[in-house]
């Protein structure tokens, strides 16, 4: 039987959700979800947000780590602003991750708690392609974090299931103490995209 395909172009419940709680994206919900239940984020963290617009997931950080906490986001594309304007804590950085320039990465410094990454591939619609995409930018993100995220700190990287997630998982584990695989009930139902989540880095470094 063939499947239904979701129209993603009319807003469901997340979307008028994220529009009622002036979110600029419905991915809000999909960080709230992995914050309720595995408390990643903390007051007066460091959080490096990786794939960063529209914001949504900067302004729901902002709020957990407080004045005295910061969170620094890097898109491919331009975050622009919010309608009542950014929190103070928060600044944002337009580059590509997988080819960095040296200003911006000397701007994000390092002496992170958390890094999250939400980025998601131009997508093709071939599964395989779009799959092998997804996994080049959870590698990216692991590398950085491996850099970038002091140690007992937490890594969030959302990709998209298929051949290479059995070899991503296996370097979570290696570079965490414990690593977590969880799928949020506001992602889309036909969605192939899950999060992969390691907490306490085991040490500053990659492997
Ligand atoms: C699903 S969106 C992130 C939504 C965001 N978490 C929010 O809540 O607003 C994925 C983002 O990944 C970004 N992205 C994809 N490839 C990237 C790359 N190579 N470098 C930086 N950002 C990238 C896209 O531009 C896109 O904005």
């Amino acid at each position: 039987m063939k499947k239904k395909k979701t129209d993603r172009s009319r807003p469901d419940h997340y979307a008028k959700k994220a529009k009622k709680d002036q979110y600029p994206a419905r991915s809000i919900y999909k960080l709230e979800e992995i914050q309720k239940k595995f408390k990643v984020i903390r007051p007066g963290d460091r959080v490096l947000d990786l794939g960063c617009a529209p914001g949504s997931w900067m302004k729901y950080a902002a709020g957990i780590v407080g004045p005295g906490g910061r969170v620094v986001g890097v898109d491919i594309k331009d975050v622009g602003d919010l309608p009542r304007g950014w929190p103070d804590n928060v600044s944002y950085f337009q580059c590509d991750i997988l080819d960095m320039d040296a200003d911006v990465r000397k701007s994000i410094g390092d002496g992170y708690n958390v890094v999250l990454s939400d980025m998601a591939p131009s997508t093709t619609g071939i599964k395989n392609v779009d799959a092998a995409r997804s996994y080049l930018l959870s590698e990216a993100a692991l590398e950085i974090a491996g850099q970038l995220l002091d140690p007992g700190g937490c890594f969030v990287a959302k990709i998209f299931q298929g051949g290479d997630f059995e070899a991503f998982i296996a370097a979570v584990k290696r570079q965490y103490a414990t690593r977590k695989i969880f799928k949020p009930q506001s992602c889309r139902k036909d969605s192939k995209e899950i999060y992969v989540i390691g907490m306490g880095k085991k040490q500053k470094g990659n492997e």
